[in-house]
């Protein structure tokens, strides 16, 4: 192989930009060429890319969102534009991809993968829904971030004696929540993979008043059936003791300096990705498991989801008497 390309693609991620910085160093050491595609699975149906070199990548390690850019392409779903991805590749004499991004990204992966193409996925997403990773780049300074804004809330929710319903990302999965509430001592904890009731809520709440409590704090994962404006919304018309307000964190948890965490483990995503498509290994995923950085069927990770750890849940409910 004596060429190979990156992109980020799906929402960005603190950490993309050391794991692009890996996977470009790793290749130029090695002797290959490696292209950078702008803007996803878009840039590279348009032909958006460009050679890079070392320096393209210096003082990029610090950086949040994705020097490359990224998009959702809603054009590469159809079956048409994958075939133009593919030929575009290999008329590119572009025999490796590297595809840094999360669980739409890694399909996207796995159909160019099918189409003939060399490609390793690397799992890039705060919602942590991605299958047969520990962690995916990114969640760690997400969860930093959350922690840094429960925090803050807390301080006003005390000084008021309030209670402060805070939403956090992580589409369909839980875990952002679930570890937030274990991390920031929530009261309750709200998210898609269990079921949960106003009146539960507010009984939580209430008992939490009762007991002297000086705040109560509720995060709710946006997947999960009970909205956050709702429920805050019918909290405030039963007495639950506190008054009750609402803060919908949104996309400040996908911005910021890479944590330490993200920027080590990027980086080995990263060298590991590069390394496997440099040593003709395809159709497979990077994926922290254990203390290791190891490869794992792409086709396995696209067909399944992973979900909150609901020991987690148990234990946040545990501790918030
Ligand atoms: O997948 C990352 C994520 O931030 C989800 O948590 C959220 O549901 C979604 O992306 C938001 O997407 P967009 O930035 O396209 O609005």
């Amino acid at each position: 192989m004596k060429s190979i390309a990156v992109l980020t693609s799906g929402g960005d991620a603190p950490g993309m930009n050391p794991c692009i910085r890996a996977v470009v160093r790793t290749a130029l050491f090695n002797g290959k060429k490696v292209f950078g595609i702008r803007d996803g699975y878009s840039g590279l149906l348009s032909e958006n890319f460009s050679e890079m070199k070392a320096r393209e990548v210096g003082g990029i390690l610090q950086r949040g969102g994705t020097i490359l850019g990224t998009s959702r392409s809603r054009e590469f779903y159809s079956e048409e534009s994958q075939a133009k991805a593919a030929e575009i590749l290999r008329k590119s004499d572009i025999e490796g991809l590297v595809v840094i991004g999360g669980d739409g990204s890694l399909r996207g992966a796995r159909v160019l993968s099918k189409l003939g193409i060399k490609v390793v996925g690397v799992p890039a997403s705060i919602d942590n829904d991605i299958w047969g990773t520990h962690m995916s780049i990114g969640v760690d300074t997400a969860l930093n971030t959350i922690r840094g804004a429960v925090d803050k809330l807390r301080d006003t929710a005390s000084s008021h004696r309030r209670a402060f319903l805070i939403e956090t990302m992580g589409r369909n999965c839980g875990y952002l929540a679930v570890m937030a509430g274990l991390i920031s001592g929530a009261e309750v904890v709200i998210i898609p993979e269990t079921e949960t009731t106003v009146e539960e809520v507010a009984e939580s709440v209430e008992k939490a008043y009762h007991r002297g409590k000086t705040h109560s704090i509720i995060i709710v994962a946006e997947g999960a059936s009970l909205k956050a404006q709702d429920l805050v919304n019918s909290l405030n018309e039963m007495t639950v003791g506190f008054s009750t307000r609402v803060t919908i964190l949104g996309h400040i948890q996908r911005g910021g300096r890479p944590s330490a965490f993200d920027r080590l483990m990027a980086t080995r995503m990263g060298v590991a990705a590069a390394q496997a498509l440099l040593n003709d290994q395809s159709d497979v995923m990077v994926a922290l498991q254990g203390r290791n950085v190891d490869l794992v069927p792409l086709e396995k990770v696209v067909s399944q989801q992973r979900a909150a750890n609901l020991e987690y849940y148990e234990m946040c409910k545990m501790l918030a008497f």
